[in-house]
């Protein structure tokens, strides 16, 4: 039975691959999400060592088998061949080294020139020394393997506080995601917390992704956004360069930056030779409730397609001992920067698991409008809607959706006011936590504001003109509220496609 103690002193993957085979028979394919990789049994947070290894896409994730809670870290393993069909893999670390006792926390992964995959990762053991306030120290260890089997590194830890600049805090070091650099040597960036309390990015160098040093600050937070900097990736893309990091501990900035934890990029340029990194522009990744620490790969045709966890700390309070599994995965997005921004949109292969085209176009919205075939939890819908009349325009639109008498959630804009919002209050939650988020949008000069909405039983991911942002939430409404309805305070029109998924 679920005993939490028990659980805690299991710390072998032995024990976790054998359990998560079990407990996964309990839960049934409907009460998963379709496709959008979903916890194999227990908890997940973050997606790790996301990597194209051996002809097959390998997720690997912050995972808890035992309980549907955060617990001592594992890593979880799933592989696609298309990053859309998931295919659970045993389990690949569990924290059973003196070195990673209380957790194999996030990182990443890279194929070797001998064909061997690495994993490097972020142990954590208690701190000997008791500090006040520094329960922990993080060190960066390595994993070698196969794709399904993966053996940690006789040297471990291969990043110590030894390798940290001055003032760098070893209790707060995580997140190694690792990059090939041209010439064939490695890089590695790495979150970590100076002197001041905020966050910074760390890039260390190696010859053969196994001995490490320190080279640099690739990025300070310098206490602007949040502190702590966790989960950093860094790509270049369209010209720019792109530095994802999740802040914690954010302060609200307008409709930008929202209280807690959150995502978002820097985009600026790189000096190849020097190796710094110079900001031009920042804005937050996900406008929505629920994305965390998105780490991104390259696809064989030079896509860079990045995946989220689509939860977030501060706003997941809902789930409970009951739930067989938390946590997913948001859509693989393809990225691209746009004059300065970046843009995000669905993989273009989602659109091979479109079914059922209903097509409606121009159809005036006043009051309530449902529409005949129109519905559903696995759907896709591309809207665009345009004030009825020009010069005067609507107060408000909603498009509800999971929607029965009792629950909704929903999207609505005041184009009034360029607001989008997103509310899950009504989709049976009974936790007082964050329900509804805020974004300020864009629209054409005729008033018309694009979106296209995935809708996976438990999530939706609100892409808004073509990709300029994205909002995306989790819900957990009972599966029956199939419903999708427009509301308006006004006369608005609308063109709307939809499909099954
Ligand atoms: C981010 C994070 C990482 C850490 C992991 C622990 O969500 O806090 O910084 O490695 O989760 O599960």
């Amino acid at each position: 039975m679920a005993n939490a103690d028990f659980f805690k002193s299991l710390t072998n993957l032995a024990d976790a691959r054998n359990y998560e085979e079990k407990a996964e028979k309990r839960i049934a394919e409907e009460e998963r999400p379709s496709f959008h990789l979903s916890s194999r049994t227990g908890w997940m947070n973050d997606p790790n060592g996301f990597s194209r290894y051996k002809g097959q896409y390998h997720m690997f994730y912050q995972y808890y088998p035992y309980l549907s809670e955060w617990g001592p870290m594992h890593w979880g393993h799933a592989v696609s061949s298309d990053l859309l069909h998931w295919e659970y893999r045993p389990a690949v670390l569990a924290p059973d080294q003196d070195y990673d006792r209380k957790g194999c926390f996030s990182g990443s992964a890279v194929e070797l020139p001998d064909g061997r995959h690495l994993l490097m990762y972020t142990g954590v053991m208690e701190n000997p020394s008791e500090e006040v306030g520094a329960p922990e120290i993080q060190t960066q260890c390595l994993a070698i393997g196969d794709g399904s089997n993966y053996e940690k590194y006789s040297g471990n830890p291969v990043l110590t506080e030894k390798d940290l600049p001055e003032g760098a805090s070893p209790n707060d070091f995580r997140d190694p995601k690792i990059i090939r650099a041209k010439d064939g040597s490695y890089r590695c960036i790495i979150g970590n917390r100076p002197a001041d309390g905020s966050g910074q990015i760390l890039l260390y160098e190696s010859q053969d992704a196994i001995h490490w040093t320190y080279k640099k600050i690739l990025a300070s937070n310098g206490c602007r956004f949040g502190r702590m900097w966790e989960c950093p990736d860094f790509f270049e893309l369209d010209g720019k360069w792109v530095l994802l990091t999740s802040p914690q501990d954010m302060l609200p900035e307008g409709f930008e930056y929202h209280n807690g934890n959150g995502t978002l990029c820097l985009i600026g340029n790189f000096d190849e030779e020097t190796e710094d990194f110079s900001e031009e522009t920042h804005q937050a990744i996900d406008y929505g409730i629920d994305f965390y620490a998105p780490q991104t790969i390259l696809t064989e045709d030079g896509r860079r397609v990045m995946i989220g966890w689509m939860q977030n700390w501060d706003t997941c309070g809902f789930y409970t001992r009951e739930y067989k599994w938390f946590g997913q995965m948001s859509l693989p997005r393809e990225l691209s920067v746009r004059n300065g921004r970046l843009y995000q949109e669905p993989l273009r292969e989602l659109k091979s698991l479109r079914k059922d085209m209903v097509c409606y176009r121009d159809v005036l919205v006043e009051g309530i409008v449902r529409l005949d075939g129109i519905e559903g939890r696995q759907a896709e819908l591309e809207i665009d809607f345009t004030p009825a009349v020009p010069e005067a325009f609507y107060k408000k639109f909603s498009i509800r959706f999971a929607e029965n008498e009792q629950y909704h959630t929903k999207v609505s804009y005041r184009p009034n006011e360029s607001v989008l919002k997103i509310d899950r209050k009504f989709s049976g939650s009974r936790r007082a936590i964050i329900h509804q988020r805020r974004s300020k949008v864009k629209t054409g000069p005729d008033g018309t504001l694009k979106l296209r909405l995935i809708l996976d039983r438990y999530s939706v991911e609100v892409f808004v003109n073509d990709g300029e942002q994205v909002l995306s939430a989790s819900f957990f409404t009972d599966p029956a509220a199939k419903g999708i309805s427009f509301v308006s305070e006004g006369q608005y029109r609308m063109n709307i496609t939809k499909w099954t998924l």
